[in-house]
């Protein structure tokens, strides 16, 4: 790699030890993939939930002196004081943990927004910026429906960016990287939200590889948590970072601008069998159930209101967490949706995640209901048994205690 006499600086440790170490772990990564130099970047987000090798990387940053240039946006983790206080206190280990990482994030410089959509707020880029999001559903949304250039960084490797302002030069930061090479026929009917997310488990399904694919066959455009969804099922079931679907996608005008000259290297159909199959993967015993988990990604405000709107003057059946932003929150409760939520018995909390080791223990190995296949997914490793449904059927289940088939 050709680094600047800046960066070789960097690397020798002039800039402080933190910055060193970060950048060692750059160019290494660079020289991995064949990067021929560096280049700055504008954003960053780190997907660090609380986990513990997180903790000891920002700590070793830290320790280090390192501090960010660019300061990144940060996943959820776990607002203590509210879910403590409704489902028990966590260990003395988890709390000391949850702490320690919002406080190592902070005095490193990041802003502690506690979300995964930073892509619909708060750390927006525009087109052609170059940035370096970690987050499943936020890579593949910057990169496809805002045509920013993000990697599918690591919460390490995006630290690192935010440490040194600048990513290694490949992948998806470079125009061939960025055409099509997989044709996708869409012959099922993607009619909403849930469709999305469905689509976009199935796709991984039928073909594993990590190149850009083409999506074609739909007409309507996807709502922006419709385009959540899709990201974060595709990264969920498969490596996609980046996709076009032709003529709604920016740098997918037609299907040939979306393949930009490139051969078509495979051809993948995608059926409404398809679908099913993986609705039926995640459909789960009927039967009840005693919570639901809800916003994973986390729910935008459009989703707080229809969910408000189903539990209006209802009480709810069971322990039903709505996750959101610290923004969505705020605005709940502006638009009154949150109140309404609250008298029907149901929680709706920022900040935090479904996967926090030590948060959500009292539902280990109990049957629930959530909308994400992703949520199910990763779950299963703490023998939590999700029936995955519609927004609208989810809440429907939470208010009848029960999912039906
Ligand atoms: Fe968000 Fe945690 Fe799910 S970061 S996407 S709630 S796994």
């Amino acid at each position: 790699m050709e680094l600047t006499s800046l960066e070789l600086d960097m690397l020798a440790g002039k800039h402080g030890e933190g910055v060193a170490l970060a950048m060692k772990v750059q160019v290494g990564t660079g020289k991995a993939f064949y990067a021929k130099r560096m280049v700055p970047i504008t954003r960053t987000h780190v997907a660090a939930s609380a986990q513990e090798g997180d903790l000891y990387f920002v700590t070793k940053l830290l320790d280090l002196g390192a501090r960010c240039v660019v300061s990144p946006t940060t996943n959820p983790s776990m607002d203590t004081g509210y879910v403590e206080e409704h489902l028990g206190p966590l260990t003395d280990e988890g709390r000391d943990r949850v702490q320690a990482s919002n406080d190592a994030y902070r005095r490193i410089g990041a802003t502690l927004t506690l979300s995964c959509t930073p892509e619909l707020e708060k750390n927006v880029p525009a087109f052609g910026e170059v940035v370096a999001f970690s987050e499943s559903s936020a890579t593949p949304y910057v990169n496809s429906v805002l045509g920013a250039r993000s990697n599918r960084e690591s919460s390490i490797s995006a630290l690192c960016a935010a440490v040194t302002g600048r990513v290694p030069e490949y992948g998806l930061l470079l125009d061939e990287n960025r055409k099509g090479e997989v044709l996708v026929e869409v012959e099922a009917k993607i009619e909403d939200d849930f469709d999305w997310s469905l689509l976009g488990y199935a796709y991984p399904q039928k073909y594993k590889g990590a190149e850009v694919p083409v999506f074609t066959g739909i007409e309507k455009r996807a709502t922006p948590e419709g385009f959540v969804q899709f990201g974060a099922e595709l990264a969920t079931s498969g490596a996609v970072a980046m996709y076009h679907i032709a003529g709604i996608t920016p740098e997918a005008p037609t299907v040939e601008a979306a393949f930009g000259g490139n051969a078509v290297k495979h051809r993948v159909t995608i059926t409404d069998a398809d679908l099913d199959r993986v609705r039926e993967q995640f459909s789960g015993e009927s039967g009840p159930i005693e919570y639901a988990m809800l916003g994973c990604p986390h729910l935008t405000i459009r989703q707080v209101g229809e969910v408000a709107a189903l539990v209006d003057g209802k009480q709810l059946a069971v322990d039903t967490w709505i996750l959101v932003s610290s923004l969505t929150l705020e605005l709940a409760e502006r638009m009154g949706f949150l109140g309404v939520i609250q008298r029907a018995g149901g929680h709706v909390v920022a900040d935090t995640c479904m996967d926090i080791p030590g948060c959500w223990d009292a539902y280990y190995g109990r049957p629930g209901v959530t909308e994400s296949q992703k949520c199910a997914f990763y779950c299963q490793v703490y023998g939590q048994r999700y029936a995955v449904r519609p927004l609208a059927q989810a809440v429907q289940a939470a208010l009848a205690g029960e999912v039906v088939k």
